[in-house]
């Protein structure tokens, strides 16, 4: 099985993706640390020297070189499943987990980690709270097509390992 967690910067695709891969047996890898591999460069400079659009254009690469891979969990950057039919791609390979977590609870880690993110970088706490509301508007529609939905801050991974195994 493959599975994809997407959602917005500070959900926890990370955190959760990684839990479940060890709590399943499966390999876990990070979209964002495959680029950073592959460029040799940290996400910030990417955008910063090279700019948003080699970003996503790398971004779409990389995933779609997961796709000779099986049994994998993989955790999106927050902006991969918006770009190219990068979504569509996804549901066709695997199960995709959209982390619909509380926007106050992605805020506050975003005000904690903004200096890792180069689209929240630098911003006051009120600028981040509208960027989070526009972006995440913006971005629905894609997130909106994932496969399950799960709020993580009411669920505990082991009803999530439960959805899944009824996806499989
Ligand atoms: C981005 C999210 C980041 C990273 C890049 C762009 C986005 O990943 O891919 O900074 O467009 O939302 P995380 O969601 O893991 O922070």
């Amino acid at each position: 099985m493959k599975i994809f967690f997407i959602g917005f910067m500070g959900s926890g695709k990370s955190t959760w993706g990684r839990l479940i891969a060890e709590q399943l047996g499966k390999t876990f890898f990070d979209l964002d640390d495959i680029i950073e591999n592959r460029v040799n460069m940290k996400i910030n400079d990417i955008f910063e020297k090279k700019g948003e659009s080699y970003f996503r254009k790398i971004e779409g690469v990389c995933l779609r070189e997961l796709h000779e891979l099986n049994d994998f969990i993989l955790a999106c950057g927050g902006g991969a499943p918006c770009y190219f039919d990068n979504m569509a791609l996804m549901n066709s390979m695997g199960v995709t987990v959209w982390m619909n977590t509380p926007k106050h609870v992605m805020a506050t880690r975003l005000l904690e980690e903004a200096e890792h993110r180069p689209l929240v970088k630098g911003m006051s706490p009120g600028k981040l709270q509208e960027f989070i509301d526009d972006k995440l508007e913006e971005r629905l529609q894609y997130y909106s097509q994932a496969r399950l939905v799960i709020d993580p801050t009411a669920i505990t991974p082991k009803d999530l390992i439960n959805q899944l195994r009824e996806h499989a």
